[in-house]
């Protein structure tokens, strides 16, 4: 993993680049512009399969020669893209059974892009083919220093459901399980009475009468991203044949790809890289860049990685495509230069005139070099040639959360508990109580090695497998803080129930279990206390979070509980969960928090178990933003966590200040970011900085 970096000075600036949608003579403007913008690197050809390979096997590659000589000439280098997400016309007219057929049985048609099934010979064969040519002709061009391999594997398509899909699933079952009672006994085949006797009786999991074998559906899922895997290794193995000195990578979206299992893929690619877009109209768009920054750098291993688009403004495909402010853009962009890129790339270089993305911004917009994007572009170019240092120092990380594909897809089909509890929504709430401490958080995956974090978060961890489970407890016991949160530990790896009380794989690490679930009613909330229920409020029987935790956990509840309940003993209130409680029995834990209404009313609900040397916390509601970061906080208080540039007296972390290191060893940038109203003072050991609203400051030491 990431053995190669591409040979590139400084940090890598640039866009997509699409001149086959202009004429010659915009080239040679283009080129003079991103001289003047200090772009260094673009990516070139990535939807061109049509324009190179007009008709099979008769090839044009004489633009391509002229582009990428006008590039090199000027001190620009390639990123050369196999044009493989966008067959031409002729692909699908040839191999009209090459076309997706959606899980409802919809064949879908051309003129789009990625219509194409992934277990298609014929596809192999055609970007094989292409490949093969692109990589004869320029594996030894100079300008050429990194290959892009097809564009974002499983968006929009994640898996096909046609019959030659049905057949390749059926020879990886085969791979999986050797033979047909194993298959049975892992799918759970006597329920439903459906236990196979011949391979040829297993079908893709379409859309049934109702719900499909859930273990079923979990290995198509993992077939599906295996799959397009397999085509990306096919590209990547004829380029490292015939170019082997240039490294090789594809364009993930982290965060936002559920078909694809990234941990699976990051071994795979030479260098990773990213594509991230906002979400225009949250206005905390910067925490969800922050969170895909990370779990990119995660897949990276800690290495550099590299943002392959971004956008300068608003994007196309949204339902509101707002403009970025003036400054977002610049912030943007260093947000993820602090979170390990090294290298800052946009889609695209020049708006186009056709197309459904033409209305997409662009370095270059419709209205030329006399606009606020342009002038943002070319200072933002000589603000990165300025940070040329930060190139190749390492993210320091203040925690972990666990992250897992495989649990996402299993919590999230039908029949579960609750349709509230959804995977993304606990990561990102988890995250979010991180980063609003000042806190900067690696991802991992459960079966990793941990032992680098003083705390470990793991939101939401459903699907837990026994090798998981021994991991978490194997941190525990040697010294770690884990923060547990609802619903986790419950099914292995075929989704099948861990035996006994939930949560099955975890009981032990956790010193619990739970009786039963108790899911709320749409808009229901409880409250939680810190203090026992039916005992005075007492100094002298602090609860461990009292104890632990620098920070009054008083947070005041975001909305008014609705649930009401007799037992409901009077006590402070101290936060509040909504859509899922659970019945949690003592077995060696300690509480901290406590149901103060609601059906689970008087049972713990926060629980701290010491073992070894280490501390298990076990959250067993959907709490709120506040209760979520109290408990954090007195995590932290109990992992010797805290947030560098906060001193103990110095109080809450400044809202809406963004805050990474990168060092490496002798030299450290820290990247402070006001995505905030008001000046924001921030104190590190020796100085105190102020970072003006909007604005970033990344400070050298
Ligand atoms: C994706 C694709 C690009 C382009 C952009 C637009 O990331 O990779 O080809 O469609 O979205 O935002």
């Amino acid at each position: 993993m990431q053995s190669r970096w591409p040979r590139l000075d400084g940090i890598a600036y640039g866009g997509e680049y699409n001149p086959e949608q202009w004429p010659e003579d915009v080239w040679e403007q283009d080129v003079a512009l991103m001289r003047e913008a200090g772009v260094t690197l673009v990516s070139v050809g990535i939807f061109s399969w049509g324009m190179l390979e007009p008709r099979p096997g008769e090839y044009a590659f004489g633009w391509l020669d002229k582009v990428l000589g006008l590039l090199h000439d000027a001190g620009i280098a390639v990123d050369l893209g196999t044009p493989t997400a966008a067959p031409p016309p002729w692909f699908l007219r040839r191999h009209p059974e090459a076309r997706p057929v959606t899980r409802d049985g919809l064949v879908l048609g051309g003129g789009s892009r990625q219509a194409y099934c992934p277990s298609s010979p014929a596809y192999a064969a055609a970007a094989a083919g292409i490949t093969r040519q692109l990589a004869q002709r320029y594996a030894a061009h100079p300008a050429v220093v990194l290959w892009h391999v097809n564009n974002e594997y499983g968006a929009p398509l994640g898996e096909c459901y046609c019959e030659t899909s049905a057949a390749a699933f059926r020879s990886w079952l085969c791979g999986r399980y050797g033979d047909l009672e194993t298959l049975n006994d892992h799918w759970g085949a006597a329920f439903w009475s459906q236990r196979y006797g011949d391979w040829d009786e297993i079908d893709v999991p379409r859309t049934s009468t109702t719900v499909v074998n859930p273990a079923q559906r979990l290995d198509f899922a993992r077939f599906s991203s295996d799959a397009l895997l397999d085509c990306f290794r096919r590209e990547r193995d004829i380029l490292h044949e015939l170019s082997p000195g240039i490294p090789v990578t594809t364009n993930f979206m982290a965060n936002n790809c559920k078909s694809v299992d990234y941990w699976r893929w990051a071994p795979e690619v030479d260098v990773i890289s990213n594509d991230n877009y906002l979400t225009a109209e949250d206005p905390e768009g910067y925490l969800g860049l922050a969170m895909s920054a990370d779990l990119t750098r995660s897949l990276a291993g800690g290495s550099p990685w590299l943002l392959m688009e971004h956008s300068t403004s608003a994007v196309s495909w949204q339902p509101r495509n707002l403009a970025k402010e003036p400054g977002e853009m610049r912030r943007n962009s260093l947000a993820h230069l602090a979170r390990g890129a090294d290298g800052l790339l946009f889609f695209q270089w020049r708006a186009g005139r056709f197309g459904a993305e033409k209305h997409h911004s662009a370095m270059l917009p419709q209205g030329g070099t006399g606009t606020r994007v342009w002038r943002e572009v070319v200072g933002l170019g000589a603000e990165l040639a300025a940070l040329a240092g930060v190139r190749g120092t390492a993210v320091e990380p203040d925690l972990a959360l666990v992250w897992d594909w495989e649990s996402w897809w299993a919590q999230e089909l039908e029949w579960r508990p609750s349709v509230d509890l959804t995977y993304l929504e606990r990561v990102r709430a988890w995250y979010e109580a991180s980063f609003r401490e000042g806190l900067t958080v690696d991802f991992a995956h459960p079966e990793a090695d941990l032992s680098r974090y003083r705390l470990v978060v793991v939101p939401a961890l459903y699907l837990t497998t026994e090798r998981a489970a021994a991991n978490l407890r194997r941190y525990v016991e040697s010294g770690g803080t884990l923060v547990v949160s609802c619903f986790s530990g419950i099914v292995d790896a075929d989704d099948r129930v861990h035996p006994g009380p939930y949560p099955g794989a975890l009981r032990d690490v956790l010193g619990l279990t739970v009786e039963e679930w108790r899911p709320l009613r749409a808009g229901d909330h409880v409250s939680l206390t810190w203090e026992e229920p039916g005992l005075p409020m007492d100094a002298a029987n602090p609860s461990p979070l009292r104890a632990d935790s620098r920070i009054a956990p008083a947070a005041a509840p975001a909305a008014e509980p609705t649930v009401a309940s007799a037992a409901a003993p009077a006590v402070e209130p101290a936060g509040t969960a909504d859509a899922w409680t659970e019945a949690v029995i003592l077995a060696g834990a300690k509480p901290v928090a406590w149901y103060a209404d609601g059906p689970a009313a008087g049972g713990p609900a926060v629980t701290r178990y010491d073992l070894g040397e280490g501390h298990a916390w076990y959250v067993s509601a959907r709490t709120d933003a506040p209760t979520t970061a109290a408990i954090l906080q007195a995590a932290c208080a109990c992992a010797g966590v805290t947030a560098p540039g906060r001193q103990p007296e110095s109080g809450t972390w400044p809202p809406g200040v963004e805050a990474v290191r990168r060092s490496d060893g002798e030299r450290r940038f820290t990247t402070l970011i006001n995505h905030g109203e008001t000046p924001a003072t921030i104190q590190f050991p020796h100085r105190t900085v102020t970072v003006q609203p909007g604005d970033v400051e990344v400070i050298t030491e």
